[in-house]
């Protein structure tokens, strides 16, 4: 088809596709500097495995799905993991348990997916031989009118349902939709209908859970294999040890390292980039992990935003906050956290905040590591810190010491799913005399790095924390930053948003009475 090659090329060659998968198994070969080594990925789709030997290495599931599977059930809306109308759920084992997340199709590469197991919306059809609990309170309630992202939703009610017992507070269901655009129904219905699909069937009837054990005995099959193959002169690269990543991205540092691929994602399907050699992290489950201690968090870099919510809530409130904000939820289950501070964006959401925190980085090449205060890491705009062949391993956060003061906000056009247009992360301690001891206040979206506001902490240092010295602090910002001007927001619009979180900061922590902030089921649609 036009979009096939417009987006692949001529040479796009797939040896066995979801019509005709058989039980084919490729010889295994030996290599003898990495061990066991595979041309091939395995994809348990629906109820059938699917072997893909030597794909195109940013293929989109969305597009495998609809163009070669001819399973078009799941839409194409923005391309971009906005919409979530090409929402599928997605299965993998994690530290031996096999858990099902929502992630959006459009931006993931089908190679990343070896061993997971892809469900999309005509299997729950098929399982039930008639329409899923789901489907059958969206049709009661009228949750769907022209029913372009009604697939979407469905999945994404599905993943919800799946995970709670007894239906979960409105607002719980209304940030599960918070990646799914409609247009026309109104959430009301939709959001009506998740409780109806909960009186209908309770999940413990599901197949999915029934089959649980043999699936996940199945996806651990070939876990340890390294993958490598090549299309069209492309590399794709999916190591499964973090051993077997340092043996081999020191030799190819031009590839692209891909974790969530919600940024990288976008590169393809946006930017039409086509790298010419992709190491997928997704395999690795070694740095994919949160180790809380009682003075610092440390997170594996391939964390996702989803898994590190947990552990950032209870540094602070106002980091679960944060995260529920970051993306919609299935930008949060695929995303990671290393991703997040790799890709060096000025407009990312955590880099302000893990500076404000004091957290450093562990970078690794080779068998070499090195430890680099987080600040350190943003040279200049997509600059970063980090030698060819070397990545990020973990991120450690230092806890919070007793009477530290600490405030993040983030300001965006929309309540959910939108990127920042500014995000700011305080961090104050004060001695016995109540005077400032230490300062640090870490912004994104004001200058072209995530980055600290010197002068202004300056202004702070040795005050007591009242309001003369909070705006002397205030008037100190223009003399550290000269904000972006862009779509997000103006120049003028950031310099006094960056003054009034500071302000919000002082009320917060010395009049916590007054409200600051939108809550409940009123945020959605509010302008914060
Ligand atoms: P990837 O896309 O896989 O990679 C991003 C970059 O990091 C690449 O250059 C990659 O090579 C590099 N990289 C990844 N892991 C490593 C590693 N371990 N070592 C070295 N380099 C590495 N961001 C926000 O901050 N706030 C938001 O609210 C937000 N909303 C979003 C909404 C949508 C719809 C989308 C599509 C994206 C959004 N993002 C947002 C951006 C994105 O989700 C985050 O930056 C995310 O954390 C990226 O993680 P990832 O694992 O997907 O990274
Ligand atoms: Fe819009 Fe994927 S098509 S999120
Ligand atoms: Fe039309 Fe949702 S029913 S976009």
């Amino acid at each position: 088809s036009r979009v096939r090659r417009r987006r692949y090329g001529r040479d796009r060659d797939l040896s066995l596709s979801y019509k005709n998968a058989t039980a084919a198994m490729p010889q295994l070969q030996q290599m003898e500097w990495i061990g066991v080594t595979r041309d091939f990925v395995k994809i348990l789709l629906n109820d059938a495995w699917v072997t893909l030997r030597a794909c195109d290495p940013t293929m989109t599931l969305l597009d495998w799905l609809r163009l070669d599977c001819r399973l078009t059930g799941t839409k194409e809306g923005c391309n971009e993991g906005d919409c979530g109308a090409c929402t599928v759920l997605v299965g993998r084992l994690r530290h031996g348990a096999l858990r099902y997340e929502a992630i959006n199709s459009c931006i993931r590469f089908v190679p990343t997916l070896d061993h997971c197991h892809v469900v999309t919306v005509e299997h729950l059809k098929k399982t039930y031989g008639g329409l899923h609990p789901v489907q059958q309170a969206m049709v009661e309630l009228h949750g769907s009118q022209c029913g372009f992202c009604t697939p979407g939703i469905i999945m994404s009610l599905y993943a919800l349902w799946l995970s709670h017992d007894a239906p979960p507070p409105a607002d719980r269901i209304e940030e599960a939709l918070a990646g799914n655009l409609c247009r026309c129904t109104g959430y009301g219905p939709i959001i009506a209908s998740f409780a109806r699909a909960c009186e209908i069937a309770a999940p413990a009837q599901d197949i999915f859970r029934a089959g649980r054990s043999r699936t996940a005995a199945e996806l651990g099959a070939g876990a340890g294999d390294m993958i490598r193959f090549t299309h069209g002169g492309r590399e794709f690269s999916a190591p499964a040890t973090l051993n077997q990543l340092a043996e081999i991205y020191p030799a190819r540092p031009d590839a692209v390292l891909v974790a969530g691929a919600t940024d990288a994602g976008l590169w393809v399907t946006k930017e039409m980039r086509r790298p010419a050699a992709v190491i997928s992290l997704q395999r690795i489950a070694e740095f994919d992990g949160v180790e809380e201690g009682r003075d610092k968090i440390i997170f594996g870099a391939m964390t996702s935003l989803a898994d590190a919510r947990g552990a950032l809530a209870r540094l602070h409130p106002q980091l679960d906050e944060l995260l529920r904000r970051f993306g919609g939820e299935q930008v949060r289950n695929a995303g990671t956290i290393g991703g997040n501070v790799a890709n060096g964006s000025p407009i990312g959401d955590l880099p302000p905040c893990l500076i404000a925190l004091g957290a450093e980085i562990v970078l690794r090449r080779g068998a070499e590591r090195r430890t680099l205060l987080l600040e350190k890491y943003f040279l200049a705009y997509k600059k970063q810190d980090r030698r060819p062949g070397e990545f990020i391993e973990s991120v450690v956060v230092p806890r919070l010491p007793p009477g530290a003061l600490f405030h993040v906000s983030k300001i965006s056009k929309r309540f959910d799913e939108d990127i920042s247009a500014l995000c700011g992360a305080f961090f104050l301690t004060r001695d016995a005399r109540g005077k400032i001891t230490q300062a640090r206040l870490a912004y994104g979206g004001m200058a072209a790095t995530p980055k600290r506001a010197a002068q202004t902490e300056a202004a702070l240092l040795g005050q007591r924390w009242d309001e003369a010295a909070l705006e002397a602090a205030a008037a100190a910002l223009a003399r550290d930053f000269t904000p972006l001007d862009d779509m997000r927001a103006s120049a003028a619009y950031r310099a006094l948003a960056a003054g009034n979180i500071l302000r919000r900061f002082h009320i917060e922590t010395t009049q916590p009475a007054v409200p600051t902030r939108v809550a409940g089921n009123l945020r959605s649609g509010a302008h914060v």
